[in-house]
Protein backbone atom coordinates (compact mmCIF):
# COMPACT_ATOMS: atom_id res chain seq x y z
CA UNK A 1 0.00 0.00 0.00
CA UNK A 2 1.29 3.06 -1.22
CA UNK A 3 2.45 6.23 1.62
CA UNK A 4 0.98 8.94 1.10
CA UNK A 5 2.39 13.09 2.13
CA UNK A 6 0.49 15.91 1.53
CA UNK A 7 3.13 18.55 0.56
CA UNK A 8 1.73 21.26 1.92
CA UNK A 9 2.08 25.15 2.78
CA UNK A 10 -0.46 28.35 4.05
CA UNK A 11 1.63 30.63 1.78
CA UNK A 12 1.81 30.72 -2.05
CA UNK A 13 4.43 30.32 -4.46
CA UNK A 14 7.03 28.73 -1.89
CA UNK A 15 7.69 25.87 -3.66
CA UNK A 16 5.15 23.52 -3.04
CA UNK A 17 5.06 22.10 -6.80
CA UNK A 18 8.38 22.05 -7.48
CA UNK A 19 8.95 20.00 -4.38
CA UNK A 20 6.54 17.52 -5.21
CA UNK A 21 7.43 16.73 -8.87
CA UNK A 22 11.22 17.12 -8.26
CA UNK A 23 10.77 14.22 -4.82
CA UNK A 24 8.65 12.45 -7.32
CA UNK A 25 11.40 12.48 -9.99
CA UNK A 26 14.05 11.24 -7.50
CA UNK A 27 12.02 8.97 -5.96
CA UNK A 28 11.49 7.57 -9.22
CA UNK A 29 14.78 7.94 -10.17
CA UNK A 30 15.59 5.27 -7.14
CA UNK A 31 13.10 2.26 -8.07
CA UNK A 32 10.45 3.70 -6.61
CA UNK A 33 6.47 3.59 -8.12
CA UNK A 34 5.65 7.29 -7.72
CA UNK A 35 1.56 8.44 -7.99
CA UNK A 36 1.31 12.60 -7.88
CA UNK A 37 -1.99 13.62 -6.94
CA UNK A 38 -2.18 17.50 -8.59
CA UNK A 39 -4.74 18.41 -5.65
CA UNK A 40 -4.72 22.63 -7.15
CA UNK A 41 -6.99 24.00 -9.43
CA UNK A 42 -3.92 25.50 -10.74
CA UNK A 43 -2.80 22.04 -12.71
CA UNK A 44 0.49 23.45 -11.97
CA UNK A 45 1.80 20.23 -11.01
CA UNK A 46 0.07 18.52 -13.79
CA UNK A 47 1.59 20.71 -16.48
CA UNK A 48 4.99 20.31 -15.20
CA UNK A 49 4.54 16.52 -15.59
CA UNK A 50 3.64 17.18 -19.23
CA UNK A 51 0.29 16.49 -19.37
CA UNK A 52 -2.24 18.71 -20.87
CA UNK A 53 -6.32 18.59 -20.87
CA UNK A 54 -7.54 17.55 -24.72
CA UNK A 55 -11.40 19.40 -24.84
CA UNK A 56 -11.51 16.92 -28.10
CA UNK A 57 -10.50 13.43 -25.85
CA UNK A 58 -11.28 15.25 -21.76
CA UNK A 59 -9.17 12.89 -19.66
CA UNK A 60 -10.81 12.40 -16.34
CA UNK A 61 -9.24 14.36 -13.49
CA UNK A 62 -8.66 13.98 -9.70
CA UNK A 63 -11.73 16.24 -10.01
CA UNK A 64 -13.93 14.12 -11.73
CA UNK A 65 -12.67 11.62 -8.79
CA UNK A 66 -13.76 12.96 -5.71
CA UNK A 67 -17.30 14.48 -7.22
CA UNK A 68 -18.10 10.74 -7.37
CA UNK A 69 -17.46 9.84 -3.94
CA UNK A 70 -17.18 6.26 -4.45
CA UNK A 71 -14.44 3.88 -3.47
CA UNK A 72 -11.13 3.03 -5.57
CA UNK A 73 -12.59 5.38 -8.62
CA UNK A 74 -9.24 7.47 -8.47
CA UNK A 75 -7.96 4.39 -10.55
CA UNK A 76 -9.83 5.63 -12.91
CA UNK A 77 -7.81 8.97 -13.62
CA UNK A 78 -4.88 7.32 -12.75
CA UNK A 79 -2.66 8.45 -15.96
CA UNK A 80 0.81 8.28 -17.54
CA UNK A 81 3.21 11.35 -17.09
CA UNK A 82 3.84 13.11 -20.15
CA UNK A 83 8.66 13.30 -20.17
CA UNK A 84 9.89 11.43 -22.75
CA UNK A 85 11.07 7.53 -21.21
CA UNK A 86 13.53 7.32 -23.68
CA UNK A 87 15.24 10.55 -21.84
CA UNK A 88 13.96 9.67 -18.45
CA UNK A 89 13.03 5.96 -17.84
CA UNK A 90 11.87 5.99 -14.36
CA UNK A 91 8.89 8.18 -16.30
CA UNK A 92 7.60 4.50 -16.24
CA UNK A 93 7.18 4.77 -12.67
CA UNK A 94 5.23 7.77 -12.16
CA UNK A 95 2.05 8.59 -12.96
CA UNK A 96 -0.32 11.08 -12.16
CA UNK A 97 -3.82 12.33 -11.08
CA UNK A 98 -3.87 15.53 -13.33
CA UNK A 99 -6.07 18.39 -12.17
CA UNK A 100 -7.80 21.20 -14.33
CA UNK A 101 -9.68 24.41 -12.65
CA UNK A 102 -12.65 22.48 -12.69
CA UNK A 103 -11.52 21.50 -9.18
CA UNK A 104 -12.61 24.65 -8.29
CA UNK A 105 -15.94 23.07 -8.52
CA UNK A 106 -15.42 20.86 -5.84
CA UNK A 107 -14.74 23.59 -2.77
CA UNK A 108 -19.03 24.59 -3.03
CA UNK A 109 -19.13 20.69 -1.67
CA UNK A 110 -17.01 21.77 1.34
CA UNK A 111 -20.66 21.89 3.85
CA UNK A 112 -21.87 18.11 2.11
CA UNK A 113 -21.70 15.88 4.93
CA UNK A 114 -18.41 13.67 4.66
CA UNK A 115 -17.39 15.35 1.68
CA UNK A 116 -13.71 15.83 3.21
CA UNK A 117 -13.55 11.82 3.20
CA UNK A 118 -13.98 11.99 -0.35
CA UNK A 119 -10.30 12.22 -1.89
CA UNK A 120 -9.30 9.61 0.84
CA UNK A 121 -12.40 7.24 -0.63
CA UNK A 122 -11.28 7.80 -4.02
CA UNK A 123 -7.67 6.93 -3.67
CA UNK A 124 -8.69 4.11 -1.42
CA UNK A 125 -7.23 0.35 -3.55
CA UNK A 126 -6.62 2.73 -5.84
CA UNK A 127 -2.89 3.59 -5.48
CA UNK A 128 -1.97 0.32 -3.96
CA UNK A 129 0.58 -0.38 -6.81
CA UNK A 130 2.43 2.33 -5.73
CA UNK A 131 5.29 2.43 -3.03
CA UNK A 132 4.35 6.68 -2.66
CA UNK A 133 1.29 9.22 -3.27
CA UNK A 134 2.52 12.51 -2.95
CA UNK A 135 -0.29 15.19 -2.89
CA UNK A 136 0.26 18.63 -4.00
CA UNK A 137 -1.99 21.07 -1.61
CA UNK A 138 -3.05 24.35 -2.82
CA UNK A 139 -1.48 27.02 -0.95
CA UNK A 140 -4.76 27.63 1.29
CA UNK A 141 -6.04 25.21 4.14
CA UNK A 142 -9.66 25.14 3.31
CA UNK A 143 -11.55 22.24 1.61
CA UNK A 144 -9.38 20.93 -1.23
CA UNK A 145 -5.97 20.70 1.56
CA UNK A 146 -8.27 19.23 3.83
CA UNK A 147 -9.05 16.84 1.00
CA UNK A 148 -5.49 15.51 1.00
CA UNK A 149 -5.25 15.76 4.69
CA UNK A 150 -7.66 13.24 5.35
CA UNK A 151 -6.65 11.02 3.00
CA UNK A 152 -2.49 11.56 3.94
CA UNK A 153 -0.64 9.57 5.98
CA UNK A 154 1.76 11.83 6.39
CA UNK A 155 2.61 15.89 5.84
CA UNK A 156 5.78 17.68 4.22
CA UNK A 157 6.13 21.32 4.64
CA UNK A 158 7.76 23.19 1.61
CA UNK A 159 9.31 26.90 3.15
CA UNK A 160 11.18 29.62 1.97
CA UNK A 161 13.70 31.12 4.36
CA UNK A 162 11.29 33.93 4.30
CA UNK A 163 9.39 35.13 7.64
CA UNK A 164 5.66 35.21 5.83
CA UNK A 165 6.33 31.82 4.50
CA UNK A 166 7.87 30.34 7.94
CA UNK A 167 4.70 32.18 9.81
CA UNK A 168 2.49 30.20 7.09
CA UNK A 169 4.36 26.54 7.34
CA UNK A 170 4.05 27.20 11.71
CA UNK A 171 0.32 27.91 10.52
CA UNK A 172 0.34 23.87 8.69
CA UNK A 173 1.73 22.72 12.00
CA UNK A 174 -0.46 23.61 14.18
CA UNK A 175 -4.06 22.63 11.72
CA UNK A 176 -2.47 19.33 11.74
CA UNK A 177 -2.43 19.21 15.19
CA UNK A 178 -5.87 20.71 16.03
CA UNK A 179 -7.56 19.28 13.25
CA UNK A 180 -6.54 15.79 12.35
CA UNK A 181 -8.53 14.19 14.90
CA UNK A 182 -11.66 16.20 13.20
CA UNK A 183 -10.65 14.76 9.51
CA UNK A 184 -10.87 10.81 10.76
CA UNK A 185 -6.81 11.07 11.05
CA UNK A 186 -5.69 11.12 14.38
CA UNK A 187 -2.38 9.88 13.68
CA UNK A 188 -1.56 12.30 10.88
CA UNK A 189 1.48 13.93 11.56
CA UNK A 190 4.19 16.56 9.92
CA UNK A 191 7.10 14.56 8.52
CA UNK A 192 9.71 17.15 7.23
CA UNK A 193 10.19 20.74 6.13
CA UNK A 194 11.88 21.40 3.33
CA UNK A 195 13.62 24.66 3.21
CA UNK A 196 13.16 26.23 -0.61
CA UNK A 197 15.09 28.60 -2.53
CA UNK A 198 17.56 29.60 0.03
CA UNK A 199 19.63 32.89 -1.21
CA UNK A 200 22.92 34.25 0.16
CA UNK A 201 20.78 37.08 2.09
CA UNK A 202 21.44 37.74 5.78
CA UNK A 203 17.83 37.54 6.01
CA UNK A 204 17.39 34.14 4.43
CA UNK A 205 19.91 32.89 7.12
CA UNK A 206 18.23 34.10 10.09
CA UNK A 207 15.01 32.88 8.82
CA UNK A 208 16.69 29.42 7.83
CA UNK A 209 18.07 29.45 11.78
CA UNK A 210 14.19 30.27 12.96
CA UNK A 211 12.88 27.11 10.90
CA UNK A 212 15.59 25.27 12.60
CA UNK A 213 14.65 26.55 16.17
CA UNK A 214 10.47 25.69 15.34
CA UNK A 215 10.89 22.76 14.12
CA UNK A 216 14.13 21.17 15.10
CA UNK A 217 14.84 17.91 13.32
CA UNK A 218 11.84 18.30 11.18
CA UNK A 219 14.22 20.09 9.04
CA UNK A 220 15.44 17.84 6.42
CA UNK A 221 18.97 18.44 4.46
CA UNK A 222 19.71 19.18 2.33
CA UNK A 223 18.38 23.11 2.28
CA UNK A 224 17.03 23.71 -1.61
CA UNK A 225 19.12 26.84 -3.10
CA UNK A 226 17.50 28.88 -5.67
CA UNK A 227 18.72 27.97 -8.69
CA UNK A 228 17.13 29.08 -12.06
CA UNK A 229 17.17 25.72 -13.78
CA UNK A 230 14.12 24.92 -11.99
CA UNK A 231 11.89 27.80 -13.14
CA UNK A 232 13.17 26.77 -16.47
CA UNK A 233 12.83 22.59 -15.88
CA UNK A 234 9.66 23.63 -14.75
CA UNK A 235 8.43 26.19 -17.53
CA UNK A 236 10.07 23.74 -20.29
CA UNK A 237 8.20 20.97 -18.41
CA UNK A 238 11.13 19.06 -18.38
CA UNK A 239 12.63 16.12 -16.26
CA UNK A 240 16.42 17.46 -14.05
CA UNK A 241 17.89 14.57 -16.66
CA UNK A 242 17.52 16.80 -19.65
CA UNK A 243 18.28 19.95 -17.74
CA UNK A 244 21.64 21.28 -18.56
CA UNK A 245 23.76 23.71 -17.05
CA UNK A 246 26.77 24.05 -14.61
CA UNK A 247 24.71 24.34 -11.84
CA UNK A 248 22.35 20.89 -13.45
CA UNK A 249 24.13 18.20 -11.06
CA UNK A 250 24.00 20.15 -8.01
CA UNK A 251 20.19 20.22 -8.18
CA UNK A 252 19.96 16.68 -9.32
CA UNK A 253 21.88 15.79 -6.36
CA UNK A 254 20.21 18.01 -3.92
CA UNK A 255 16.74 16.35 -4.60
CA UNK A 256 18.52 12.63 -4.74
CA UNK A 257 19.47 13.22 -1.01
CA UNK A 258 16.08 14.86 -0.53
CA UNK A 259 14.58 11.19 -1.67
CA UNK A 260 16.71 9.69 0.76
CA UNK A 261 15.70 11.38 3.01
CA UNK A 262 12.43 10.74 1.83
CA UNK A 263 12.54 7.22 2.06
CA UNK A 264 14.09 7.34 5.83
CA UNK A 265 11.32 9.78 7.40
CA UNK A 266 7.87 8.21 5.42
CA UNK A 267 9.00 4.91 5.68
N1 LIG B 1 14.65 26.38 -5.45
C1 LIG B 1 14.12 27.19 -6.39
N2 LIG B 1 14.89 28.06 -7.04
C2 LIG B 1 14.37 28.89 -7.99
N3 LIG B 1 13.09 28.88 -8.35
C3 LIG B 1 12.25 28.01 -7.72
C4 LIG B 1 12.72 27.14 -6.71
N4 LIG B 1 11.66 26.41 -6.28
C5 LIG B 1 10.59 26.83 -6.99
N5 LIG B 1 10.93 27.78 -7.85
C6 LIG B 1 10.06 28.50 -8.80
O1 LIG B 1 9.23 29.36 -8.05
C7 LIG B 1 7.94 29.42 -8.61
C8 LIG B 1 6.92 28.97 -7.57
O2 LIG B 1 7.15 27.61 -7.28
P1 LIG B 1 5.95 26.59 -7.13
O3 LIG B 1 4.94 26.78 -8.19
O4 LIG B 1 6.53 25.22 -6.99
O5 LIG B 1 5.35 27.08 -5.74
P2 LIG B 1 4.00 26.64 -5.05
O6 LIG B 1 4.22 26.76 -3.58
O7 LIG B 1 3.57 25.31 -5.55
O8 LIG B 1 2.99 27.76 -5.56
P3 LIG B 1 1.40 27.77 -5.43
O9 LIG B 1 1.10 28.17 -4.02
O10 LIG B 1 0.95 28.76 -6.44
O11 LIG B 1 0.92 26.38 -5.72
C9 LIG B 1 7.97 28.53 -9.84
O12 LIG B 1 8.25 29.33 -10.96
C10 LIG B 1 9.14 27.58 -9.58
O13 LIG B 1 9.74 27.12 -10.77
MG1 LIG C 1 1.73 24.73 -6.37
Amino acid sequence: MARRVAVANNKGGVGKTTTTVRLAEALAKAGRRVLVVDLDPQGNASRRLGWGFDPDEPQLTISEAIQADQEGVASQVIQPIGWDPETAEYATRMALCPARLELENRMAEAGVAGAWRRLAKALSGADDGFDYTLIDCPPSLFHLTQLGFAAADRVLVVTEPEYDSVEAAVRVRDFVAARAADLANPDLALVGVVVNAMQNLASHADQRDSVREVFGDLVWDPIVRHRSLLVDADGDELPLTEVRGEKAPEVRATYELLAQRFVKAVG
